[in-house]
């Protein structure tokens, strides 16, 4: 369930109109719902049962310090990957007390600021990583808690950009040299305690047999680890998808009541069904780390039309937003829904590329897509860009930054400014 809809032939983000909101802010912009990020937030909750759980909200997926402060506010723990989002996190009243920290390539100065400021656990992905994080904490005179990432090498059956948990993958420790590692770990490396084990094998997964294929695979694993060395929380990750067709549809409980049962897709419900039983009696804390899922569908981008352009071949729609804005249709044919802020009168569709204005034929929002007719002028939103949207902008093209607004029912609050020109060369020397 999201927060956008159309209501009087407008769209809206909860009680906001969001025409409105692109003639006080312009555009490109972004726009969240925290009604949305809250719901999603309380469902997972709700999904886990009665397990001893925690759910660490990926950074990487949204960082706005108004998000992180909002799902903080609610008891959330963070999942980080750079000194720079634990840093976040603390300046969003997040307790560190509730980090884990991810990533093949920690730094010293990374390791250091994390250790000192009490994180719950490094969850690293090599021995080398392991026995470099034993050393600093040793020069610290501190124990460091860790967790080491077992690749299962499964299959998530997503785009190969964002899978990573096969062996090929870079990503974390192979399966069978696990428990080798734990005893020598134990043994040899004064300054680490084992605290758990994490795992993550992709992201925008839509079906639920990899998830489970990976916790079945894996269980054994667990309560060796859990028996010799007293491990306390298992990280299962995130991944779990979302959905980017018919956004504006799924938002709604008819829509939802009207799909087939073999159609649906991975409810957050099921996801609990299907994986609370299999984790129920393992006696550890299980810890989750979406991303996407909570704040995917809780964002849109706002764009102008600029120009229309039929060329022989094909007719495209100009915008004001590019690929420094939104990147995921460039970089993983990510799929967003484009539709206009002004509901269309009919269903008809006209067939269309829509892009930016950047310097390369990869940015494009669409291609070859039949959508509600728009004109120059005319403002329209890319649909599900909560995650990865301006977490993943950039400045290419020497273009600002979008602004960011977070939407509370009838209350609008602009929480990041758009960038000036000036901004563009701060810190140019
Ligand atoms: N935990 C770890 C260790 C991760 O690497 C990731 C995502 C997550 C959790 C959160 O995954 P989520 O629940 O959001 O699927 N930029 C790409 C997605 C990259 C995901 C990277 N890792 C995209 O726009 O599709």
């Amino acid at each position: 369930m999201h927060g956008f809809s159309y209501k009087n032939g407008s769209l809206f983000c909860e009680d906001v109109s969001l025409s409105t909101l692109a003639d006080e802010y312009g555009t490109p912009l972004y726009v969240y719902s925290a009604g949305t990020i809250l719901d999603h937030y309380k469902r997972l909750n709700a999904a886990m049962g009665d397990i001893d759980h925690e759910v660490a909200y990926a950074v990487k997926a949204n960082s706005n310090l108004s998000v992180l402060r909002l799902l903080a506010t609610h008891g959330a723990g963070f999942d980080i990957v750079s000194g720079g989002e634990l840093f976040r996190v603390i300046k969003a009243g997040g307790d560190p007390a509730h980090c884990t920290f991810a990533g093949v390539g920690k730094t010293r100065a990374e390791i250091i600021y994390a250790l000192e400021q009490g994180i719950y656990s490094f969850n690293v992905e090599s021995e080398e990583e392991l026995r470099y994080l034993n050393d600093v904490a040793g020069e610290l005179g501190v124990i460091a808690p860790a967790a080491v990432r077992v690749n299962p090498n499964v299959d998530a059956k997503t785009h190969k950009y964002i899978s990573t948990g096969k062996s090929e993958n870079k990503f974390g420790v192979d399966f069978g040299v696990i428990l080798d590692l734990y005893e020598r770990a134990s043994k040899e490396l004064k300054n680490i305690k084992l605290r758990g084990l994490q795992m993550h094998i992709g992201s925008q997964l839509t079906s639920i047999a990899p998830f489970i294929e990976a916790i079945e695979k894996v269980t054994p694993l667990v309560r060796e680890l859990k028996a010799r060395h007293g491990i306390e929380f298992w990280s299962i990750g995130g991944g779990i998808g979302i959905i980017y067709e018919q956004s504006l549809q799924s938002g709604s409980i008819e829509w939802w009541e009207n799909q087939m049962d073999d159609e649906r897709p991975l409810t957050i419900e099921r996801y609990g069904k299907e994986l609370v039983p299999r984790l129920h009696d393992l006696g550890l804390k299980i810890l989750l780390e979406p991303g996407r899922y909570i704040v995917g569908n809780a964002g849109v981008l706002l764009t102008k039309c600029l120009y229309e352009k039929k060329g022989t071949a094909k007719t495209f729609k100009i915008v004001d937003a590019g690929m420094n804005d939104l990147i995921r249709p460039a970089l993983y044919e990510g799929h967003h829904e484009i539709v206009p802020l002004v509901e269309p009168a009919n269903g008809v569709r006209v067939t269309v590329d829509v892009v930016g204005p950047i310097c390369e034929s990869g940015d494009f929002f669409c291609q070859d897509r039949p959508l509600a007719d728009f004109n120059p002028g005319d403002l329209v939103a890319l649909m599900s860009a909560g995650a990865y949207g301006f977490a993943m902008a950039s400045n290419y093209n020497s273009r600002p930054l979008p602004a960011e607004i977070l939407v509370e029912g009838g209350t609008a609050t602009l929480v990041r400014k758009r960038q000036s020109l000036d901004d563009l060369i701060e810190g140019e020397l």
